[in-house]
């Protein structure tokens, strides 16, 4: 009898930004590393060649370069190459799968951040996407901090930290409905305590998914 193939696991985390996605994620990577999980470790926008080349045309430069729709686009023909390129491969060949930021950052950003467009989002998403997450970790954060860490940054890549604190408070609450909307595959992990603690309750939620 042969061994069946060992089964992909696909993670992500969302959050507000500075909520401390970037360090979870590496964390998590390498504890799981140092458990022996063959882990990949990737970010959107971004992740494959072509997606990190997209990033730069939608992260740099003129904030109103793009309308709202073609920002759309151009995060989901980003998410379609990564999903190709970078994460499909990894999960058929049974890799856990770590990804700073996914599909729903897309529903919050784009979908509420420059009037209603969520509708588009979702008819997009079925379109070309159509794949959700395992397991989603929210690390859900004090708006107020999140953006005074995010602000402490040396980048020069405009994200959405730089339209305020209001948006933040939006983005916040938009990202606890969705974890509401989507509450099968979704965790949430309170961001406002010590780093170590945080990866503490990252890695048992992980850990319980990958069992
Ligand atoms: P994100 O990827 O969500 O924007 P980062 O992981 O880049 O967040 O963290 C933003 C900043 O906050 C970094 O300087 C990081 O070192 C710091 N940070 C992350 N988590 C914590 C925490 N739990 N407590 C204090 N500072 C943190
Ligand atoms: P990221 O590098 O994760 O920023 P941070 O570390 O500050 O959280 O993401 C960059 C920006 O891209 C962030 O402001 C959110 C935005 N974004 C979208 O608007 N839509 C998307 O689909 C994704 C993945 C990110």
């Amino acid at each position: 009898m042969t061994t069946p193939p060992a089964k992909g696991l696909f993670l992500t985390f969302e959050g507000i930004d500075g909520s401390g996605k970037s360090t979870q994620c590496r964390m998590l990577a390498e504890a799981l590393q140092a458990q022996g999980r063959d882990v990949v470790l990737t970010r959107e926008p971004g992740g494959s060649r072509g997606a990190e080349e997209i990033r730069s045309l939608v992260l740099e430069g003129d904030p109103d370069r793009w309308s709202a729709e073609t920002e759309l686009l151009l995060f989901t023909a980003a998410r379609r190459d990564h999903l190709e390129r970078t994460i499909e491969p990894a999960l058929a060949a049974g890799k856990v799968v770590i990804c700073d930021r996914f599909a729903d950052s897309t529903r919050m950003y784009q979908g509420l951040s420059r009037g209603n467009l969520r509708a588009k989002v979702d008819k997009l998403h079925e379109m070309m996407i159509t794949r959700e997450p395992d397991l989603t970790l929210l690390i859900d954060m004090d708006p107020e901090v999140g953006l005074s860490r995010a602000k402490g940054r040396q980048t020069t890549e405009e994200r959405f930290e730089d339209f305020g604190i209001e948006l933040q408070q939006k983005m916040r609450a938009g990202f606890l409905a969705l974890a509401q909307e989507f509450a099968p595959r979704f965790r949430v992990i309170d961001g406002n305590r010590p780093v170590d603690t945080v990866a503490a309750d990252v890695l048992t939620t992980a850990q319980a998914a990958l069992s």
